[in-house]
């Protein structure tokens, strides 16, 4: 998610923080108008406009530049960095990124503690994991390593790095982990509605979640799982998220008004909400959204949107 995304997902309530995507660090130091470019929310204390912490997120497999990069973002505002172990890209495997380090126990171990070592102990240094490389047991030596190494937690998602995004994630290994080791762990992949929510925390014992794509698939996701673990914040939506335009209409106007400073009303948020509602639609059926697709402009976008509302209100009014 980008900075537009993530101010109208926090500004709903529900998250506790969330996570910049990945900066990658191969040559060295970067400059600072990159990091801001990135993470636009470094002006704001590495909140989101309505208040939520981000974690500034580094992907990279020296430690030495990791370090600098990451005391670097804190002296520009960060105030928590998570380390990248879980990229299944090739092209960043390639280069010594993301999930190939899964295969390298100590160099796990090794970033995180030089990276830890880099940073005030007030700054929370954690790592994103995979079960594995292709071998879902190497968790446990990975996340043992990024605990010695000083992770303040870990996150895992449930797949290995073979396994790439195919359904479904494996929860089993999370849960022993997070039995063995001294440090919160995050339970994470593919959760996408209230269900999965419970069948993950039954499976795991895990107290700690992560939501990606369900989270854009349905904007509402997270006030379920808060009203579950019984988080305060948590108030502020009270219905679940249907195929209905009804529901969408208000929250894509808002994503627009959000990104219109930035992006203008360009091709660039057209473009985002046809990739966001693609998601939602795969999810459950959007009948409006093949007409979605095939529009050209904003305008256009938001005029199918309207008729399908008129649609569905005359249906309403007819039942
Ligand atoms: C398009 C896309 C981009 C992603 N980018 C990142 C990233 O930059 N950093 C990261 O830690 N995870 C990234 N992920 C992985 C997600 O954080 C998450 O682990 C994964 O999608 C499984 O969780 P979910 O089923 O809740 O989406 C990305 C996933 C997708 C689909």
């Amino acid at each position: 998610m980008d900075a537009p995304m993530r101010a109208l997902l926090t500004e709903r309530g529900g998250f506790t923080f969330c996570i910049s995507e990945f900066l990658r660090i191969s040559q060295g130091l970067l400059p600072a108008r990159t990091y801001y470019k990135h993470v636009p929310e470094l002006n704001n204390d590495c909140r989101t406009p309505s208040g939520t912490p981000i974690q500034f997120q580094l992907l990279g497999g020296d430690e030495e530049k990791l370090a600098l990069s990451a005391l670097r973002a804190m002296e520009l505002g960060a105030g928590a960095i998570d380390l990248n172990f879980g990229c299944p890209a090739p092209t960043v495997n390639r280069h010594d990124g993301g999930a190939t380090l899964l295969r390298y126990p100590q160099r796990i171990r090794g970033i995180v503690a030089a990276v830890r070592g880099a940073v005030p102990t007030s700054v929370p240094v954690s790592a994103k994991l995979r079960l594995g490389w292709e071998n879902s047991d190497d968790i446990f030596v990975n996340a043992e390593q990024a605990w010695l190494g000083g992770a303040s937690w870990i996150t895992i998602h449930g797949r290995t790095r073979m396994q790439g995004y195919t359904p479904p994630a494996y929860w089993k290994n999370i849960g022993e982990v997070q039995r063995r080791i001294g440090i919160p762990v995050v339970a994470n992949g593919e959760i996408w509605n209230r269900e999965d929510f419970l069948r993950c925390r039954e499976e795991t014992q895990c107290i700690h979640f992560m939501i990606g794509r369900g989270a854009l698939a349905d904007p509402s996701l997270q006030h379920e799982i808060g009203r579950e673990l019984g988080l305060s914040n948590n108030n502020l939506i009270n219905k679940s998220f249907g195929a209905d335009p009804l529901d969408w209409e208000p929250i894509l106007r808002r994503f627009a008004e959000i990104s219109a400073p930035t992006r203008g009303k360009s091709q660039y948020t057209s473009r985002r909400i046809k990739q966001w509602l693609g998601m939602a639609n795969k999810r459950r059926t959007l009948p409006w959204f093949e007409q979605i697709k095939h529009t050209k402009s904003l305008d256009e976008l938001f005029s199918v949107v309207r008729n399908r509302m008129r649609c569905s209100e005359v249906l309403v009014k007819s039942r």
